[in-house]
């Protein structure tokens, strides 16, 4: 399917003779017997990102004997070949958390501020930018198709049924993207990466982990509305669709429960969990009778209703009530329901560390899904239209 591929990087013969004359002088001068090590770094990149290191130390006397370099060579192929088998997913090879350090260094601090500000008008924001991350890098990556407007050339991603009505906080990304584009002094940072920077700030502002966020993201020309109602998943889902829908985007049933404790903060309205709070049996039936309360029967579909008790703040609330059976959403449940991801929800409900380790994880691998990078698409200079 979609290509893999493996970069080696390895000390060049020049650099390892001078690293050896290097050794030489200083066991002359201190008489040293500790073996220079030299490093070898493999570096191996798939497209989800994956890096793995792999560090082999040998001595320069056995170097300059030539004796393991045809074994390092094998050893290397080997572990191209080995490697080359791990499933397809997205590249971050040219993402870095310093990406604009040198740019413009008040960017993030600048995204920052913006996101406080809207958080700090409505916490329900700190959710609503959270999702719009989530929902541009499920259609085609990363690169913040999410925020485009329909043109005669495509429709917007915003009419997709995941997204009508329903997605919000276009307004707080326009604001983010004029200041940051102030500061910066001229259109230096991508949509793609404010949607990026935007969702980690609002899920610290919430109470919740953060993480260095890769950067380097630019964006798309173009919007994908057919993708957008094919690939992100529905609340209506079993989890054997959530686990296949998770694992087409290059992430595990493991990244499939922790991103879904992204749940803990926000709303969802009364159509996008009608049937479970009136037909399903695998829900407690006070929990069911409160929620009926403001989601009638017919009527009533974009009531609010919270998606776990303390949805203003990042807490492992969302796990302890799917133990309950009070899982707001069908797909909530379906990941405490006698399925293989039961034990995992047990283990995020009491231990908020293990939770908070492992969402800041899969929020970078999903961050990492197929980003633009290099000279492909485009820095936007207005969110909403292509350049
Ligand atoms: C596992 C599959 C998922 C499904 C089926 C799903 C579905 C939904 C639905 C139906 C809503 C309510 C939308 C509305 O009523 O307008 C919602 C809200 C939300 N989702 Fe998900 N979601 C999933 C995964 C995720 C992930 C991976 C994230 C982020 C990492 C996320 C973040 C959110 C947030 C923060 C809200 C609240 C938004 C707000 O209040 O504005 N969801 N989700
Ligand atoms: C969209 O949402 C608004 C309020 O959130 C609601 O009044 C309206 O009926 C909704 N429209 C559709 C088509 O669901
Ligand atoms: C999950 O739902 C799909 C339909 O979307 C169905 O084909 C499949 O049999 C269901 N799996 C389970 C285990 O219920």
């Amino acid at each position: 399917m979609a290509m893999t591929f493996a970069v080696l990087t390895i000390l060049s013969f020049s650099e390892v003779s001078n690293l050896a004359a290097m050794h030489d002088l200083n066991n002359k001068q201190h008489g040293s017997t500790i073996s220079l090590l030299l490093s070898i770094n493999i570096h191996f990149k798939s497209i989800n990102g994956h890096r793995k290191h792999l560090l082999l130390k040998i001595s320069p006397q056995d170097w300059r004997k030539n004796m393991v370099s045809l074994g390092i060579f094998t050893l290397i192929s080997t572990l191209f070949l080995v490697l080359a088998a791990v499933p397809p997913t997205a590249s971050s090879s040219k993402l870095s958390p310093n990406y604009y350090d040198h740019a413009c260094p008040k960017a993030l601090p600048a995204i920052k501020r913006v996101v406080e500000a809207a958080v700090n008008k409505e916490r329900r924001m700190g959710a609503s930018l959270l999702r719009l991350h989530f929902h541009d890098c499920f259609v085609h990556g990363c690169d913040a198709s999410i925020l485009l407007d329909s043109t005669s050339a495509f429709d917007s991603e915003k009419k997709a049924g995941p997204n009508k009505n329903s997605t919000r906080g276009f307004e707080v990304i326009d604001q983010i993207k004029l200041e940051v584009d102030k500061v910066c002094g001229r259109p230096v940072v991508s949509c793609a990466d404010i949607l990026a920077v935007a969702a980690r700030d609002s899920v610290v502002l919430l109470g919740g982990p953060t993480w260095a966020v890769q950067l380097g993201r630019r964006d798309s020309t173009t919007a994908r509305k057919t993708t957008a109602n094919k690939d992100i998943p529905t609340p209506f889902m079993n989890l054997t669709d959530l686990i296949n829908n998770f694992k087409k985007h290059g992430l595990d049933e493991r990244d499939l429960v922790a991103l879904s404790g992204a749940h803990t903060i926000g709303s969802a309205q009364c159509f996008t969990f009608r049937d479970r709070i009136y037909s399903e049996t695998n829900i407690d039936p006070k929990f069911a009778g409160e929620r009926r309360l403001t989601c009638p029967r017919t009527g009533g579909n974009s009531n609010l209703a919270a998606l776990d008790p303390t949805h203003a703040n990042f807490d492992v609330k969302y796990f302890n009530k799917l133990l309950k059976k009070r899982g707001l959403l069908h797909s909530d449940q379906e990941l405490f329901n006698g399925g293989s991801t039961d034990s995992l929800v047990e283990a995020y409900s009491s231990d908020a560390k293990a939770f908070w380790a492992d969402f800041a994880k899969s929020m970078v691998k999903m961050g990492n899904i197929n980003p633009l990078t290099g000279k492909k698409g485009q820095v936007r200079l207005n969110c909403r239209k292509v350049n």
